[in-house]
Formats: C-alpha cells, sequence, structure tokens
C-alpha cells in the first residue's frame, strides 16, 4: 500500500520538473488508471496539459458524458468523436489480435493529429505495473502501453504509476477526490467493447453488447465483482412469439480478482441470472440466448479476445 498523500506530491513535483514549460497530452480513456494519472498531471500541469479522449464508440452506455461532466473542470479537455472512423477500421476484421491492432492504430492516428495541433513534447500514461507485466509476457497487446511512444516523436514519457497495482491507484484516485463512480469503476479494456465481440464488430453487435453490459453492471452490483459484463458470442436458433429467430448468443462474465492476472467466476443466484436473461432477450429482439461463464482465469482470460 501506499501513502498517498505523500505519492501525490511527489508525483507532482516529478512532473513538474520532468515537463517544465513544455507542453503534455494524455489519452483520456475514463477507466481509472489514465482518469488517475490525468488528475495526477493536471495538477502539476494545468492546462499546459491536454487530456484527449477520444470516442471510439466502442465504449459502454453513457460513457462519454460522464467523462464530459467528470472532467468538466480541465479546460484544456478534449473530446474527439472518432467513432464513424473506428467502425470503418474495424470493417471485414475478424482476428482478435488484428483487431486490437486496427483499434491500436486508428487509437494513434486520432490522438497524434491532437499532439501535434498542441506541440506536446512529453506524453502522460497511465500504465500500471500489471500492464507492464503482460506485456512482457505477450499475452496480449495491450493498446495502452507501447504503441503511442514509438510511433509520435515524444521528448519524453511520463508514467507516474508504472510501480502501482489497481488496488492503490484507486487509492490515490478517492485521495485526489476523483468522484467515486471513476476510482470504483470496473476495469475496462482499452479496446472497449470490441473484445467482447467475438468476429467482426458491427454497429448492430455493438448495441447488443452496450445494452446488455449495461444491464449486467446494473444486476450485479451487488456481488461487487472486479468485473462484470456481456459479450456478444455468435448466433444460435430460439423462438420468439410464433417465429424461429437466428438470434446473438450473449454470454454474462462476473469475476472477482485483485489486479486482473488472474479472476474467479463468481457464483451468482438463478434468480439474479434469470432476471438478466429475462431483461436482455426482452430488451433486444435479436438476442436468442443468454448463457453464464462459469470459467476463472486461468484457464480463460477475463476478455473474450
Ligand atoms: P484479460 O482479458 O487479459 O484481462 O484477462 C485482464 C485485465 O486487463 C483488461 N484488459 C485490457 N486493458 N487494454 C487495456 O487497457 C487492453 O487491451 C486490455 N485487454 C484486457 C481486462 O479488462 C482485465 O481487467
Amino acid at each position: 500500500m501506499v501513502n498517498t498523500d505523500e505519492f501525490i506530491d511527489e508525483k507532482v513535483a516529478e512532473i513538474r520538473n520532468d515537463v517544465g514549460d513544455a507542453n503534455a497530452v494524455i489519452a483520456l480513456s475514463g477507466g481509472v488508471d489514465s482518469s488517475t494519472a490525468a488528475a495526477l498531471a493536471y495538477e502539476a500541469l494545468g492546462d499546459q496539459l491536454t487530456p484527449v479522449y477520444v470516442d471510439t464508440g466502442l465504449m459502454r452506455k453513457g460513457e462519454t458524458d460522464e467523462i464530459r461532466e467528470t472532467f468538466d473542470y480541465m479546460d484544456s479537455l478534449r473530446i474527439v468523436d472518432a467513432k464513424d472512423r473506428f467502425l470503418d477500421a474495424l470493417a471485414d476484421v475478424t482476428d482478435p489480435e488484428e483487431k486490437r491492432h486496427a483499434i491500436g492504430e486508428q487509437f494513434i492516428r486520432e490522438f497524434e493529429t491532437v499532439a501535434e495541433e498542441t506541440q506536446a513534447d512529453y506524453l502522460v500514461q497511465g500504465t500500471i505495473y500489471p500492464d507492464r507485466i503482460e506485456s512482457e509476457g505477450t499475452i496480449k497487446s495491450h493498446h495502452n502501453v507501447g504503441g503511442l511512444p514509438d510511433v509520435v516523436d515524444f521528448e519524453g514519457i511520463v508514467e507516474p504509476m508504472r510501480d502501482l497495482y489497481k488496488d492503490e491507484v484507486r487509492e490515490v484516485a478517492r485521495a485526489l477526490d476523483l468522484e467515486e463512480i471513476i476510482a470504483e469503476r470496473m476495469p475496462f479494456p482499452g479496446p472497449g467493447l470490441a473484445v467482447r465481440i467475438l468476429g467482426e464488430v458491427t454497429e448492430e453487435k455493438l448495441e447488443v453488447a452496450r445494452e446488455a453490459t449495461h444491464v449486467v453492471e446494473e444486476e450485479l452490483d451487488e456481488y461487487d465483482p472486479w468485473q462484470a459484463f456481456a459479450a456478444v458470442l455468435g448466433k444460435a436458433t430460439g423462438v420468439k412469439g410464433d417465429n424461429r429467430v437466428h438470434g446473438y448468443v450473449v454470454a454474462v462474465r462476473s469475476v472477482e480478482s485483485r489486479d486482473g492476472m488472474t479472476a474467479r467466476a463468481q457464483e451468482i443466484d438463478w434468480e439474479t441470472l434469470q432476471r438478466i436473461q429475462s431483461r436482455i432477450t426482452g430488451q433486444n429482439d435479436n438476442v436468442s440466448r443468454v448463457v453464464y461463464d462459469v470459467t476463472h482465469k486461468p484457464p480463460a482470460t477475463i476478455e473474450y479476445e
């Protein structure tokens, strides 16, 4: 555990010292890591820092509005509407790693544009310790590690939280008065809903994943999961009214974990599962089945791709 007040003072001083009079940018995803890094860096740099939120269209329900409200106090905040460009970049892409790559590339392009406009010399990143470990092991190409610094020519990279675990980041977030909704927010992957959709990402599948995830988050809140969400798997036959439908299969996943490196599937009571099933199939005509994922990590990962 860190002493949060000392940590914040130390990092604010360090960031000021590293960046000096130059400009900096940070990609703000709304997750606890980048939000905390942005708040720390904004405290150090004020409007010398441009926090950039790219609306990829792969976010959860209401997320962009929440970000806009939470970070409204940062005058330099930029919100980039890039939904159409991301969907174009993902058209026909089915391989998981290619998907991550396409998202990462598009993200870099969006970000690069703002970095050039603001003449930023420094990049602030919300990288935390487990990100570095997983990237070193190449378990998965996390798009928030690497990527940006390799492509955009920055004078320096600032990673104030590179040695922290997730629960420590949450403590720092709370000490920075980041709203509880951010400090307690479930981790959400950089590539967003795209890694919860098997196969090609389409607007239709995104809509299903977004609405179903909203239901799951609401219904499973009392279980206090590390992450709970819905994924869109494939299609299967079902019956709605008098008709057979070939609808989506939605998987519900709810796990507990300390840091995301390992995880246990949560035991959820039958009634709750049935309520989730009925809300999801009820609100989406094109969903024919809801299944619950009982697999721990390992052997599964938390996300589906
Ligand atoms: P997995 O699926 O590898 O996920 O068990 C472990 C934790 O990492 C999150 N995750 C990501 N976060 N970029 C991120 O910022 C990514 O590409 C990414 N992939 C997975 C996942 O949500 C979980 O908390």
